[in-house]
């Protein structure tokens, strides 16, 4: 983002590689799409290595067309390895980011006063997950301080793990809401520093910024397809670093998957990271997120990277002069997600007003997330997150729509 000699920002400009990107995303010419955090538009290469694997199936039955396509499924290992800077035995297909983290959750034998070491921007599910092991298995729940201008201090962190041995440290590199990128290597280091497990959630992350495992030093890291790396619903993966597998960690329930039957009493385990996955696979979805990745990295990761974080930055500076709207955005480093209050209006009725004018926006209400909300201090909480495909009209077009949806709500109050 730069300024004009008015002082007016203006948005990145748009080049031959953004015309391409719109080209090859066949919802992209048809919609605003300011909604990646929830699930981006899908390339073309990726969906149809969907449906292309779908019509396969249908034609020739699932089994076979696994068969015939084994080489390519197992390509999407050495894909979504090579977006991480991780090798393909390190990396397990899940459902979802919530399944992979369930997973390696999972790999860990807690017992009563075993600590979690976490942030105050846990993502809410993972964050259930820990009341529950607090709940079931008596775990303690330490929750470290931010630093001033937000996300998590890593002294913090390194002070807690001084002052009493920890199990896991936890962290969501870029929470779901409010604009955040935490300092996910610093913490690597200190948890790597003091041999203790560490655990990211990087499902806002993956093909929203460059990720590389080595650099992160995390044993265990999820996400999802369907967000900034642009590939399908119902799939997601989970990282599982060498010294993890290599120290035998392995999901509580491992089913045939992962592991043998050679006689009663006992069981056996493959290696790599496969003993986190299930048997059952969505084979095409598999292939679509492969796609996705190996399209992430074709196009320049550290160059999409920037054009989101510009757009998003655009979206704080266009929208944040409009009466009424405040930016919820906190951090010393921003991501590509720009969250707002706009007083007076519930967000999911903006998000609902905005569709029906070809935007797509997401939002969150208080009761639906209470404890980030209140940390936010909003009531609620509209949700804009381009990509590198957007462009500054469409956050052009989103900042008149509200401007107008706001002017509207304050004339009729
Ligand atoms: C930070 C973060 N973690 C995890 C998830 C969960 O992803 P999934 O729905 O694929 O389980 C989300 C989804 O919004 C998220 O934003």
């Amino acid at each position: 983002m730069s300024a004009t000699p008015g002082g007016r920002s203006h948005g990145p400009p748009d080049d031959a590689a953004q015309a391409r990107w719109v080209r090859e995303t066949p919802g992209a010419s048809k919609r605003r799409h300011l909604n990646n955090a929830g699930a981006a538009l899908q390339s073309e290469p990726a969906l149809r290595a969907v449906t292309g694997h779908l019509a396969l199936e249908a034609e020739c039955g699932g089994y076979e067309a696994a068969a015939l396509q084994r080489d390519a499924i197992a390509r999407v290992y050495e894909q979504v390895g090579a977006l991480l800077g991780a090798r393909p035995n390190e990396i397990a297909i899940a459902s979802s980011a919530t399944a992979a983290y369930a997973q390696a959750l999972s790999a860990f034998d807690f017992a009563a006063g075993d600590g979690i070491v976490t942030t105050r921007a846990d993502y809410l599910s993972n964050r259930i997950m820990f009341e529950s092991l607090a709940a079931r298995r008596g775990v303690r729940v330490v929750e470290v301080a931010d630093l001033p201008a937000g996300g998590v201090d890593p002294e913090a962190v390194e002070r807690e793990l001084k002052a009493s041995p920890a199990a896991l440290v936890a962290l969501t590199w870029i929470p779901t809401f409010g604009g955040l990128v935490q300092r996910a290597e610093d913490v690597g280091a200190i948890c790597a520093r003091y041999g203790v497990p560490y655990l990211v959630d990087a499902c806002q992350a993956v093909g929203q910024l460059a990720v590389d495992v080595r650099a992160v030093q995390c044993d265990f890291l999820a996400a999802t397809a369907r967000k900034f790396l642009r590939g399908p619903r119902g799939i997601g993966f989970l990282h599982v670093s060498e010294r993890a597998l290599d120290a035998g960690r392995h999901p509580l329930l491992t089913d045939m998957r992962g592991g043998n039957w050679p006689a009663t009493g006992t069981y056996t385990l493959y290696g790599g990271a496969r003993r986190f996955e299930q048997w059952e696979m969505p084979h095409a979805l598999v292939l679509g997120m492969g796609a996705a990745a190996a399209y992430a990295t074709a196009q320049g990761i550290v160059e999409t990277s920037r054009r989101a974080h510009a757009l998003a930055a655009y979206a704080r500076d266009r929208l944040g002069d409009i009466p009424g709207v405040r930016s919820l955005d906190r951090g010393e480093r921003l991501s590509a997600i720009a969250a707002f209050e706009c007083r007076g209006r519930k967000s999911s009725d903006l998000v609902t007003d905005l569709r029906a004018r070809g935007i797509n926006t997401s939002a969150q209400e208080l009761d639906e997330n209470l404890v980030a909300l209140n940390r936010l201090e909003a009531a609620s909480l509209l949700r804009v997150s381009p990509h590198y495909y957007n462009t500054a009209a469409d956050v052009d077009a989103l900042a008149d729509a509200l401007t107008e949806l706001m002017a509207s709500a304050s004339a009729r109050s």
